[in-house]
Protein backbone atom coordinates (compact mmCIF):
# COMPACT_ATOMS: atom_id res chain seq x y z
CA UNK A 1 0.00 0.00 0.00
CA UNK A 2 1.54 2.94 -1.15
CA UNK A 3 -1.20 5.64 -0.48
CA UNK A 4 -2.94 7.05 2.06
CA UNK A 5 -6.68 6.55 2.95
CA UNK A 6 -7.10 10.14 2.29
CA UNK A 7 -5.66 9.98 -0.81
CA UNK A 8 -7.25 6.57 -2.29
CA UNK A 9 -10.82 6.34 -4.31
CA UNK A 10 -13.95 4.77 -2.86
CA UNK A 11 -12.89 1.57 -4.73
CA UNK A 12 -9.54 1.20 -3.48
CA UNK A 13 -10.73 1.73 0.02
CA UNK A 14 -13.43 -0.72 -0.20
CA UNK A 15 -10.53 -3.21 -1.46
CA UNK A 16 -8.39 -2.54 1.00
CA UNK A 17 -11.39 -2.92 3.46
CA UNK A 18 -12.11 -6.24 1.90
CA UNK A 19 -8.52 -7.31 2.19
CA UNK A 20 -7.75 -5.97 5.91
CA UNK A 21 -11.49 -7.98 7.15
CA UNK A 22 -10.14 -11.25 5.68
CA UNK A 23 -6.98 -10.56 7.68
CA UNK A 24 -9.05 -10.35 10.68
CA UNK A 25 -11.20 -13.61 10.48
CA UNK A 26 -7.69 -14.75 10.37
CA UNK A 27 -6.21 -13.52 13.02
CA UNK A 28 -9.97 -14.12 15.66
CA UNK A 29 -8.82 -18.16 14.46
CA UNK A 30 -5.31 -17.69 15.69
CA UNK A 31 -7.29 -17.86 19.22
CA UNK A 32 -4.48 -15.42 20.59
CA UNK A 33 -4.02 -14.25 24.72
CA UNK A 34 -1.86 -11.49 24.84
CA UNK A 35 -2.16 -8.31 27.43
CA UNK A 36 -0.88 -5.24 26.62
CA UNK A 37 -3.17 -3.96 29.21
CA UNK A 38 -0.92 -2.64 31.89
CA UNK A 39 2.03 -0.20 33.05
CA UNK A 40 3.55 -3.41 34.74
CA UNK A 41 7.28 -4.52 34.44
CA UNK A 42 8.02 -7.90 33.19
CA UNK A 43 9.18 -10.93 35.28
CA UNK A 44 12.66 -10.07 33.82
CA UNK A 45 12.62 -6.97 35.42
CA UNK A 46 11.63 -7.82 38.57
CA UNK A 47 14.35 -10.80 38.62
CA UNK A 48 16.64 -7.67 38.33
CA UNK A 49 16.18 -6.85 41.79
CA UNK A 50 16.10 -10.57 42.95
CA UNK A 51 18.53 -10.18 45.43
CA UNK A 52 16.84 -7.27 47.29
CA UNK A 53 14.72 -9.95 49.07
CA UNK A 54 18.31 -11.45 50.28
CA UNK A 55 19.73 -8.89 51.59
CA UNK A 56 17.97 -8.78 55.16
CA UNK A 57 18.37 -12.27 56.67
CA UNK A 58 18.87 -12.01 60.64
CA UNK A 59 17.79 -9.75 63.46
CA UNK A 60 21.88 -8.18 62.89
CA UNK A 61 20.71 -7.07 59.35
CA UNK A 62 17.92 -5.04 60.50
CA UNK A 63 20.08 -2.73 62.57
CA UNK A 64 20.16 0.66 60.74
CA UNK A 65 23.46 2.60 60.40
CA UNK A 66 22.05 4.75 64.25
CA UNK A 67 21.19 1.32 65.58
CA UNK A 68 17.44 1.75 65.22
CA UNK A 69 16.02 -1.95 65.00
CA UNK A 70 13.79 -2.00 61.81
CA UNK A 71 11.78 -4.66 63.03
CA UNK A 72 10.37 -2.38 66.05
CA UNK A 73 8.09 0.58 65.91
CA UNK A 74 9.26 4.02 65.31
CA UNK A 75 10.21 7.02 62.92
CA UNK A 76 7.03 7.84 61.71
CA UNK A 77 8.42 9.15 58.35
CA UNK A 78 10.67 6.66 57.79
CA UNK A 79 14.19 5.73 58.40
CA UNK A 80 16.53 8.28 58.19
CA UNK A 81 18.97 6.70 55.93
CA UNK A 82 16.15 5.55 53.44
CA UNK A 83 14.67 9.28 53.53
CA UNK A 84 18.49 10.60 52.89
CA UNK A 85 18.57 8.29 49.99
CA UNK A 86 15.28 9.29 48.24
CA UNK A 87 16.53 13.29 49.02
CA UNK A 88 20.07 12.49 47.42
CA UNK A 89 18.17 10.86 44.25
CA UNK A 90 15.40 13.37 44.00
CA UNK A 91 17.41 16.52 45.17
CA UNK A 92 14.62 17.39 47.55
CA UNK A 93 15.76 17.79 51.15
CA UNK A 94 15.21 14.39 53.61
CA UNK A 95 13.77 16.37 56.38
CA UNK A 96 10.73 17.82 53.76
CA UNK A 97 10.41 13.92 52.78
CA UNK A 98 7.92 11.68 54.02
CA UNK A 99 8.02 7.51 53.59
CA UNK A 100 4.88 5.86 53.47
CA UNK A 101 4.53 1.99 52.88
CA UNK A 102 4.30 0.05 49.41
CA UNK A 103 2.14 2.74 47.18
CA UNK A 104 2.36 6.45 45.89
CA UNK A 105 -1.24 5.63 44.39
CA UNK A 106 -2.23 4.79 48.19
CA UNK A 107 -0.40 8.19 49.47
CA UNK A 108 -2.32 10.64 46.92
CA UNK A 109 -5.70 8.94 47.72
CA UNK A 110 -5.22 9.60 51.29
CA UNK A 111 -3.42 13.16 50.61
CA UNK A 112 -6.74 14.14 48.69
CA UNK A 113 -8.94 12.06 51.44
CA UNK A 114 -7.55 14.26 54.29
CA UNK A 115 -7.88 17.41 52.41
CA UNK A 116 -11.55 16.13 51.79
CA UNK A 117 -11.61 15.64 55.81
CA UNK A 118 -9.46 17.72 57.38
CA UNK A 119 -8.52 20.69 54.61
CA UNK A 120 -5.10 21.36 53.85
CA UNK A 121 -2.60 24.65 55.19
CA UNK A 122 -4.43 27.91 54.21
CA UNK A 123 -8.02 25.93 53.71
CA UNK A 124 -10.88 28.23 54.74
CA UNK A 125 -12.75 25.13 55.29
CA UNK A 126 -12.41 21.04 54.98
CA UNK A 127 -12.83 20.36 51.07
CA UNK A 128 -15.26 18.02 51.95
CA UNK A 129 -17.26 21.02 53.64
CA UNK A 130 -17.53 22.86 50.24
CA UNK A 131 -20.55 22.69 47.97
CA UNK A 132 -18.15 21.79 44.81
CA UNK A 133 -14.59 20.60 44.40
CA UNK A 134 -12.59 20.46 41.35
CA UNK A 135 -9.46 19.36 39.65
CA UNK A 136 -7.96 20.08 36.54
CA UNK A 137 -6.99 17.05 34.59
CA UNK A 138 -4.72 17.33 31.84
CA UNK A 139 -5.40 14.66 29.20
CA UNK A 140 -4.63 11.97 28.10
CA UNK A 141 -3.99 11.23 31.66
CA UNK A 142 -3.47 8.55 34.27
CA UNK A 143 -6.81 6.89 34.86
CA UNK A 144 -6.25 6.26 38.16
CA UNK A 145 -5.46 9.73 39.25
CA UNK A 146 -9.10 10.24 37.81
CA UNK A 147 -10.58 7.57 39.65
CA UNK A 148 -9.34 8.80 43.02
CA UNK A 149 -11.44 12.05 41.94
CA UNK A 150 -14.35 10.67 40.65
CA UNK A 151 -14.84 8.46 43.74
CA UNK A 152 -15.06 11.08 46.17
CA UNK A 153 -17.01 13.37 43.64
CA UNK A 154 -14.81 16.27 43.07
CA UNK A 155 -15.60 17.45 39.41
CA UNK A 156 -12.87 17.03 37.04
CA UNK A 157 -12.10 19.64 34.25
CA UNK A 158 -9.85 18.30 31.48
CA UNK A 159 -7.20 20.46 30.08
CA UNK A 160 -5.12 19.82 26.80
CA UNK A 161 -1.92 18.15 26.92
CA UNK A 162 0.79 19.64 24.73
CA UNK A 163 4.25 18.45 23.51
CA UNK A 164 5.68 20.56 26.54
CA UNK A 165 3.52 19.78 29.11
CA UNK A 166 -0.89 21.01 30.33
CA UNK A 167 -1.91 23.87 28.24
CA UNK A 168 -0.61 26.21 30.58
CA UNK A 169 -2.67 28.95 29.18
CA UNK A 170 -5.24 27.07 30.20
CA UNK A 171 -4.04 25.97 33.39
CA UNK A 172 -3.57 29.54 34.44
CA UNK A 173 -6.67 30.91 33.25
CA UNK A 174 -8.86 28.55 35.02
CA UNK A 175 -6.45 27.72 38.32
CA UNK A 176 -6.83 31.90 38.68
CA UNK A 177 -10.36 31.90 37.86
CA UNK A 178 -12.18 29.81 40.08
CA UNK A 179 -12.19 29.29 43.73
CA UNK A 180 -13.14 25.63 44.04
CA UNK A 181 -10.54 24.59 41.52
CA UNK A 182 -8.53 23.04 44.38
CA UNK A 183 -5.81 21.14 42.72
CA UNK A 184 -4.18 19.84 39.51
CA UNK A 185 -2.49 16.01 38.49
CA UNK A 186 0.85 16.36 37.13
CA UNK A 187 2.76 13.69 35.61
CA UNK A 188 5.71 15.58 34.89
CA UNK A 189 8.08 13.15 33.53
CA UNK A 190 7.71 10.78 30.68
CA UNK A 191 3.50 11.37 31.61
CA UNK A 192 1.27 8.08 31.51
CA UNK A 193 0.65 7.76 29.14
CA UNK A 194 2.09 10.01 26.50
CA UNK A 195 5.61 9.94 27.55
CA UNK A 196 5.96 13.40 27.90
CA UNK A 197 8.28 15.51 29.87
CA UNK A 198 7.39 19.04 31.04
CA UNK A 199 9.60 21.91 29.39
CA UNK A 200 11.56 24.03 31.72
CA UNK A 201 8.84 27.05 31.16
CA UNK A 202 5.99 24.72 32.01
CA UNK A 203 7.73 23.94 35.34
CA UNK A 204 8.56 27.28 35.93
CA UNK A 205 4.84 28.23 35.20
CA UNK A 206 3.71 25.95 37.98
CA UNK A 207 6.17 27.37 40.42
CA UNK A 208 4.53 30.39 40.56
CA UNK A 209 0.93 29.35 39.28
CA UNK A 210 -1.71 32.38 40.40
CA UNK A 211 -4.54 30.26 42.17
CA UNK A 212 -7.65 31.85 43.19
CA UNK A 213 -7.95 29.04 46.37
CA UNK A 214 -5.95 29.91 49.08
CA UNK A 215 -5.37 26.25 49.29
CA UNK A 216 -4.69 24.77 45.47
CA UNK A 217 -2.22 21.78 45.73
CA UNK A 218 -0.56 20.72 42.60
CA UNK A 219 -0.12 16.69 42.77
CA UNK A 220 3.13 16.22 41.46
CA UNK A 221 3.32 12.25 40.59
CA UNK A 222 6.99 12.31 39.45
CA UNK A 223 6.29 8.37 39.54
CA UNK A 224 8.74 7.92 36.19
CA UNK A 225 11.84 10.33 37.60
CA UNK A 226 14.14 7.85 36.57
CA UNK A 227 12.83 5.78 34.43
CA UNK A 228 14.58 6.48 31.02
CA UNK A 229 15.07 4.17 27.86
CA UNK A 230 16.82 6.80 25.28
CA UNK A 231 20.52 7.00 25.05
CA UNK A 232 19.93 10.77 25.61
CA UNK A 233 16.49 11.12 28.27
CA UNK A 234 14.37 14.12 28.83
CA UNK A 235 15.72 16.50 31.94
CA UNK A 236 13.09 18.03 34.25
CA UNK A 237 13.11 20.98 35.94
CA UNK A 238 13.33 20.56 40.01
CA UNK A 239 10.11 21.59 40.81
CA UNK A 240 10.70 21.39 45.00
CA UNK A 241 13.87 23.48 44.50
CA UNK A 242 12.18 26.35 42.61
CA UNK A 243 9.23 26.51 44.96
CA UNK A 244 11.27 26.22 48.11
CA UNK A 245 11.28 28.60 50.42
CA UNK A 246 8.96 31.02 47.80
CA UNK A 247 5.31 32.31 49.10
CA UNK A 248 3.98 29.23 47.22
CA UNK A 249 5.98 26.58 48.76
CA UNK A 250 2.87 24.92 50.39
CA UNK A 251 1.25 24.34 47.09
CA UNK A 252 3.56 21.49 46.60
CA UNK A 253 2.57 18.19 46.90
CA UNK A 254 5.48 15.51 45.58
CA UNK A 255 5.04 12.28 44.89
CA UNK A 256 7.81 9.23 43.92
CA UNK A 257 8.14 5.45 44.41
CA UNK A 258 10.10 3.00 43.63
CA UNK A 259 7.37 0.69 41.85
CA UNK A 260 9.31 0.26 38.36
CA UNK A 261 12.78 0.79 40.14
CA UNK A 262 12.32 -2.61 42.40
CA UNK A 263 8.91 -4.55 42.77
CA UNK A 264 5.23 -3.01 42.33
CA UNK A 265 3.91 -3.44 45.72
CA UNK A 266 6.35 -4.27 47.18
CA UNK A 267 9.06 -0.97 46.71
CA UNK A 268 8.96 2.21 49.11
CA UNK A 269 6.91 4.97 48.12
CA UNK A 270 7.42 8.78 49.28
CA UNK A 271 5.52 12.36 49.30
CA UNK A 272 7.77 15.71 50.11
CA UNK A 273 6.56 18.36 50.58
CA UNK A 274 7.17 22.19 52.84
CA UNK A 275 7.61 22.22 56.69
CA UNK A 276 4.31 23.46 56.86
CA UNK A 277 2.04 21.39 55.22
CA UNK A 278 4.88 18.23 56.68
CA UNK A 279 3.66 19.41 59.98
CA UNK A 280 -0.03 19.66 59.43
CA UNK A 281 0.03 16.07 57.87
CA UNK A 282 2.06 14.65 60.66
CA UNK A 283 -1.08 15.52 63.23
CA UNK A 284 -3.28 13.31 60.89
CA UNK A 285 -0.71 11.10 59.94
CA UNK A 286 0.28 10.00 63.83
CA UNK A 287 -3.14 9.21 64.64
CA UNK A 288 -3.56 6.82 61.50
CA UNK A 289 -0.44 4.94 61.97
CA UNK A 290 2.90 4.38 64.18
CA UNK A 291 5.14 3.99 61.33
CA UNK A 292 5.60 2.34 58.13
CA UNK A 293 7.80 -0.71 57.12
CA UNK A 294 11.24 0.07 57.77
CA UNK A 295 12.17 -3.53 56.74
CA UNK A 296 11.68 -2.53 53.61
CA UNK A 297 12.67 0.67 53.55
CA UNK A 298 16.41 -0.88 54.93
CA UNK A 299 16.52 -3.22 51.99
CA UNK A 300 16.27 -0.70 49.51
CA UNK A 301 19.15 1.30 50.55
CA UNK A 302 21.34 -2.08 51.25
CA UNK A 303 20.54 -2.74 47.93
CA UNK A 304 20.97 0.13 46.21
CA UNK A 305 23.47 1.59 48.26
CA UNK A 306 22.97 5.55 46.64
CA UNK A 307 21.46 7.77 43.85
CA UNK A 308 24.31 5.90 41.57
CA UNK A 309 23.19 2.88 42.22
CA UNK A 310 19.49 3.50 41.69
CA UNK A 311 20.63 5.23 38.30
CA UNK A 312 22.66 2.55 37.18
CA UNK A 313 19.81 -0.26 38.51
CA UNK A 314 18.06 1.98 35.82
CA UNK A 315 20.15 1.99 33.11
CA UNK A 316 19.49 -2.02 33.12
CA UNK A 317 15.84 -1.77 33.21
CA UNK A 318 16.16 1.02 30.17
CA UNK A 319 18.53 -1.45 28.30
CA UNK A 320 15.69 -3.58 28.66
CA UNK A 321 13.41 -2.18 27.95
CA UNK A 322 14.44 -0.24 24.35
CA UNK A 323 14.22 -3.29 22.01
CA UNK A 324 10.05 -3.25 23.21
CA UNK A 325 9.57 0.15 22.67
CA UNK A 326 10.81 0.15 19.40
CA UNK A 327 9.22 -3.19 18.63
CA UNK A 328 6.02 -0.77 19.19
CA UNK A 329 7.23 1.89 17.28
CA UNK A 330 8.34 0.37 14.03
CA UNK A 331 5.70 -1.80 13.89
CA UNK A 332 3.51 1.38 13.66
CA UNK A 333 5.84 3.17 11.26
CA UNK A 334 5.80 0.40 9.05
CA UNK A 335 2.39 -0.48 9.45
CA UNK A 336 0.17 2.01 10.52
CA UNK A 337 1.94 5.08 9.29
CA UNK A 338 1.23 4.72 5.85
CA UNK A 339 -2.24 4.78 5.44
CA UNK A 340 -2.16 8.28 7.25
CA UNK A 341 -4.63 7.98 9.96
CA UNK A 342 -3.30 8.05 13.34
CA UNK A 343 -0.12 9.36 15.25
CA UNK A 344 1.74 8.63 18.35
CA UNK A 345 4.36 9.72 20.96
CA UNK A 346 7.77 8.57 20.94
CA UNK A 347 8.75 8.57 24.57
CA UNK A 348 12.42 8.54 25.48
CA UNK A 349 11.50 6.99 28.90
CA UNK A 350 8.53 5.89 31.14
CA UNK A 351 6.14 3.02 30.47
CA UNK A 352 4.01 4.09 27.84
CA UNK A 353 2.79 4.72 24.62
CA UNK A 354 -0.14 6.70 23.87
CA UNK A 355 -1.75 6.58 19.81
CA UNK A 356 -3.85 8.71 19.04
CA UNK A 357 -6.28 7.53 15.90
CA UNK A 358 -8.91 9.33 13.84
CA UNK A 359 -11.70 10.72 15.31
CA UNK A 360 -14.52 8.71 16.18
CA UNK A 361 -12.35 5.41 16.01
CA UNK A 362 -10.65 4.31 19.27
CA UNK A 363 -13.73 2.48 20.39
CA UNK A 364 -14.27 0.52 17.45
CA UNK A 365 -10.51 -0.14 17.45
CA UNK A 366 -10.68 -1.45 21.18
CA UNK A 367 -13.43 -3.83 20.74
CA UNK A 368 -11.95 -5.41 17.89
CA UNK A 369 -8.97 -5.43 19.47
CA UNK A 370 -10.25 -7.35 22.88
CA UNK A 371 -12.45 -9.71 20.16
CA UNK A 372 -9.32 -10.74 18.66
CA UNK A 373 -7.61 -11.63 21.92
CA UNK A 374 -5.38 -8.42 22.57
CA UNK A 375 -6.04 -6.82 25.82
CA UNK A 376 -5.53 -3.13 26.01
CA UNK A 377 -6.12 -0.41 28.15
CA UNK A 378 -10.06 0.52 27.58
CA UNK A 379 -10.80 3.28 25.10
CA UNK A 380 -11.49 6.42 26.88
CA UNK A 381 -9.95 5.39 29.95
CA UNK A 382 -7.16 8.07 29.54
CA UNK A 383 -9.81 10.95 29.91
CA UNK A 384 -11.69 12.19 32.94
CA UNK A 385 -14.93 10.03 33.21
CA UNK A 386 -13.28 7.50 30.84
CA UNK A 387 -14.92 10.20 28.42
CA UNK A 388 -12.20 10.91 25.28
CA UNK A 389 -14.33 13.54 23.50
CA UNK A 390 -12.54 12.83 20.60
CA UNK A 391 -12.64 9.13 21.03
CA UNK A 392 -9.54 8.95 19.13
CA UNK A 393 -6.73 8.09 22.05
CA UNK A 394 -5.28 4.77 23.17
CA UNK A 395 -2.71 3.96 25.59
CA UNK A 396 -0.28 0.79 24.49
CA UNK A 397 2.06 -0.51 27.38
CA UNK A 398 5.16 -2.51 25.65
CA UNK A 399 6.68 -3.35 29.02
CA UNK A 400 4.99 -6.75 30.43
CA UNK A 401 4.90 -8.81 27.21
CA UNK A 402 7.66 -10.82 25.85
CA UNK A 403 8.70 -9.55 22.54
CA UNK A 404 7.37 -12.29 20.55
CA UNK A 405 3.76 -11.46 22.14
CA UNK A 406 4.13 -7.88 21.87
CA UNK A 407 4.93 -8.09 17.76
CA UNK A 408 1.86 -10.22 16.93
CA UNK A 409 0.27 -7.84 19.57
CA UNK A 410 0.42 -4.61 17.81
CA UNK A 411 0.25 -6.21 14.66
CA UNK A 412 -3.91 -6.76 15.69
CA UNK A 413 -3.73 -3.25 16.89
CA UNK A 414 -2.83 -1.74 13.47
CA UNK A 415 -5.13 -3.55 11.68
CA UNK A 416 -7.95 -3.34 13.83
CA UNK A 417 -7.38 0.45 13.84
CA UNK A 418 -6.92 0.64 9.84
CA UNK A 419 -10.55 -1.71 9.86
CA UNK A 420 -12.19 0.57 12.62
CA UNK A 421 -10.76 3.78 10.13
CA UNK A 422 -12.29 1.83 6.76
CA UNK A 423 -15.49 0.56 8.80
CA UNK A 424 -16.14 4.37 9.53
CA UNK A 425 -15.67 5.79 6.42
CA UNK A 426 -17.65 3.51 4.49
CA UNK A 427 -20.37 2.92 6.07
C1 LIG B 1 1.74 8.07 36.84
C2 LIG B 1 1.66 6.96 37.83
N1 LIG B 1 1.59 7.23 39.12
C3 LIG B 1 1.51 6.26 40.06
C4 LIG B 1 1.48 4.94 39.68
C5 LIG B 1 1.34 3.90 40.73
O1 LIG B 1 2.40 4.03 41.62
P1 LIG B 1 2.52 3.16 42.93
O2 LIG B 1 2.81 1.77 42.54
O3 LIG B 1 3.64 3.81 43.68
O4 LIG B 1 1.23 3.25 43.67
C6 LIG B 1 1.55 4.60 38.33
C7 LIG B 1 1.47 3.20 37.91
O5 LIG B 1 1.31 2.87 36.78
C8 LIG B 1 1.65 5.64 37.39
O6 LIG B 1 1.69 5.39 36.08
Amino acid sequence: MSKKYTEMTIKELQAERAKLAAEYVQIKSLGLDLDMSRGKPSNVQLDLTESLLRVLHDSASCKAEDGTDCRNYGQLFGLSEARELFSSLLDIPAKNIILGGNSSLNMMYDAVVRAMLFGVVGSPKPWGKLDKVKFLCPAPGYDRHFHICESLGIEMITVAMTPTGPDMDEVERLAASDESIKGIWCVPKYSNPQGITYSDETVRRFARLKCAAPDFRIFWDNAYAVHDIADEPDELLNIFELMHGTEYEDRLYYFFSTSKISFPGAGVALMAMSDANLEATKKIIEVQTIGPDKINQLRHVRYFTNAEGIHDHMKLHGRYLKPRFECVLDTLDTELAPAGIAEWTKPKGGYFISLDLADGTAKATYKLVTEAGVKITKAGATFPYGNDPRDRNLRLAPTYPPIEELKPAIHVVCTCAKLAYLNKILN
